[in-house]
């Protein structure tokens, strides 16, 4: 299951998105916002954050303007790692060594056709452990509050 949101901004580009998946066969569930009146991304970014979070859905996709602000809301929920990306290469390798798990972009920033190219490759792409695990265990330790041995 994927996770969709965006805040006002985003809604072409969500529904564009949520189109791919039905191609892709992917089931998706949408977090909001779901009309076009101004809304805060914090909302729909951590409702649907906090679903993958729990588990209910494996990865997100996230819209809002410039794929930040929903972004930095969204990495607030402990367990999520955010890329906000505007090309493919980022959005592959944040998924094989950074194992993200939630993807944002923004609206204003990327053209339908390259968030959708964006979203399958880091739909496709898949983590590979290994020397990253470590590097993203680290990085779960940070969330806990420890501090680093050599920081
Ligand atoms: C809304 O105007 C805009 O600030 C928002 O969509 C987003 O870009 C924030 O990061």
């Amino acid at each position: 299951m994927i996770a969709l949101a965006c805040d006002h901004t985003g809604l072409e580009l969500k529904a564009y998105i949520a189109g791919m998946l039905d191609e892709m066969h992917l089931e998706w569930k949408d977090y909001g916002t779901y009309t076009p009146e101004s809304c805060d991304y914090p909302v729909p970014g951590a409702r649907a954050a906090r679903a993958v979070a729990r588990g209910e859905c494996q990865r997100g996709i996230l819209i809002c303007g410039t794929g930040v602000g929903i972004g930095i809301a969204a990495s607030k929920i402990p367990g999520i790692r955010v890329c906000t990306c505007s090309d493919v290469y980022t959005a592959e390798l944040s998924k094989r060594h950074n194992d993200s798990n939630i993807l944002t972009m923004g609206a204003r920033v990327v053209g339908p056709d390259l968030a959708r190219m964006i979203a399958r490759h880091w739909l496709e792409a898949e983590y590979e452990g290994g020397r990253h695990a470590r590097r993203v265990d680290l990085i779960a330790r940070l969330e806990k509050g420890e501090v680093l041995e050599g920081e």
